[in-house]
């Protein structure tokens, strides 16, 4: 079994990347995540803007304590070397370190607003420097005042201004160009076609983080600074992510590097089986250490050896290949009701928790523990599957009313065709 990897040319022993924060600004925490079997870093910013140089701190505010594990408020701007500094100091120690532990180097970078030599000029200083592709960073939700440049703009939203910014880096350098992506951009696909089609980008990272904050509710003030400054990365974004990589994967051939929220080997398969051949982690990172690195791996392995694959290409974009346009998923005209399909219960498995009785917001669920009842109303019950999803000994299923048959029951794909039935 290999673990084997390809994106833009370049082979990567595994796809588990350090993605772009302070956990690949600097040259210590980088040596660890290569230590400990990363098979690349997505490298912090660097800018020539001095005013992303400089971040609020305290700079990082958990949101454990509010009962959100793993989620934080973050107001890490960009790197805070200035490039000259990080040609000198950061940029030889990365090259030696990713040769040494045979992992790929992507340097992420940011210019200033739309001036094409100043993107064109950094990108060429960090191709001098080693690095093996460039990333533009134009997802980064960068609130008013941050920096003078991106006041009025922000960038990635553009199709034209990606397209234009891409195009002058590609013409600047020789090593692959991507670009990263911010997931609360409605119509991401329309920026990644123009940023392949027009800019000739070869890669994309998909997702940065959206924007957020805290409102301390008990002592009536926002947690950590009191601005608009926090970004909200971790778990909750990998539904964004997943969402976002599948829309531009059917959109265009861009390979896409996934991004937010991977946190166990799951996460990071979720990701693969839509298409990408290379994962960031960040927050993950922040919270876990270098042993979530080991742990993804070996989860990674685990999933392999079960299912039979040999390769990651062996499944890659298995899910995405599947996955159908809106319009192309049969339903109904008008919805009908009484529900053409409805909950059903197999009693055996069910425990009469009561859980699908208390969800039900049409009451069509009976469940008593006492005399061992769980049983649906079909003429209250709407088909909504609700009920199927919530079960936690997953006995409840949405099924077809005249023919019996199932529809869905609460764990896969739904059948879409019962319509026709
Ligand atoms: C502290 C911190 C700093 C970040 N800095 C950058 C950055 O400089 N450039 C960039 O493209 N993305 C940056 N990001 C976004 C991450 O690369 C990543 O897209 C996001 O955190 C989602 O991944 P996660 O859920 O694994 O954290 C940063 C994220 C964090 C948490």
């Amino acid at each position: 079994m290999s673990l084997e990897t390809s994106m833009v040319g370049l082979t990567f022993k595994n796809p588990l990347l350090a993605g772009c924060a302070g956990i690949t600004e600097w040259v210590y925490p980088v040596e660890k995540w290569l230590k400990a079997g990363a098979g690349g870093i997505l490298a912090k910013s660097i800018t020539t803007d001095p005013k992303l140089r400089s971040s609020i701190r305290p700079t990082f505010y958990t949101l454990s304590k509010y009962g959100l594990r793993g989620a934080m408020v973050e107001a890490e701007l960009l790197s805070h070397y200035t490039p000259a500094q990080w040609a000198k100091e950061v940029a030889p120690r990365f090259k030696e370190l990713c040769e040494h532990h045979d992992a790929r180097w992507i340097q992420s970078i940011v210019g200033r607003g739309v001036d094409l030599d100043d993107w064109a000029e950094l990108a060429q200083l960090v191709e001098a420097a080693g690095a093996e592709a460039i990333e533009l960073d134009l997802g980064c939700p960068l609130a008013p005042g941050e920096s003078e440049s991106y006041d009025e703009i922000e960038l990635g939203e553009s199709p034209e201004i990606t397209a234009t910014l891409t195009k002058a880096v590609k013409a600047a350098v020789s090593v692959p160009v991507g670009i990263k992506l911010s997931p609360t951009i409605r119509r991401l696909d329309r920026v990644a076609v123009a940023a392949q089609t027009e800019g000739g980008a070869d890669f994309c990272t998909a997702v940065n983080c959206p924007a957020g904050f805290h409102v301390d509710w008990e002592n009536e003030e926002i947690y950590g600074p009191n601005t608009y400054v926090g970004y909200i990365p971790g778990p909750s974004l990998k539904w964004w992510g997943h969402w976002k990589v599948a829309q531009i994967k059917q959109a265009c051939d861009l390979e896409v590097s996934g991004c937010g929220g991977i946190w166990k080997a799951g996460d990071a398969i979720q990701y693969i089986l839509l298409g990408c051949p290379t994962v960031q982690m960040v927050s993950s990172v922040y919270f876990k250490g270098e042993q979530v690195f080991i742990d993804i791996l070996e989860g990674i392995k685990r999933f392999m050896d079960t299912k039979g694959y040999e390769s990651i290409e062996s499944f890659r974009g298995n899910v995405l290949n599947n996955l159908k346009d809106y319009k192309d998923v049969p339903h109904e005209e008008v919805m009908q009701y009484p529900s053409p399909i409805v909950a059903q219960v197999a009693i055996e498995g069910c425990n009469f928790c009561g859980q699908c009785a208390t969800a039900c917001i049409h009451d069509a669920i009976e469940c008593n523990a006492a005399e061992s009842i769980c049983t649906v109303i079909d003429e209250r019950c709407i088909g909504c599957g609700f009920c199927s999803g919530l079960c936690p000994k997953n006995t409840i299923s949405i099924i077809e009313t005249s023919t019996k048959r199932t529809v869905w029951s609460g764990v896969g794909a739904v059948d879409p065709d019962w319509i026709n039935w």
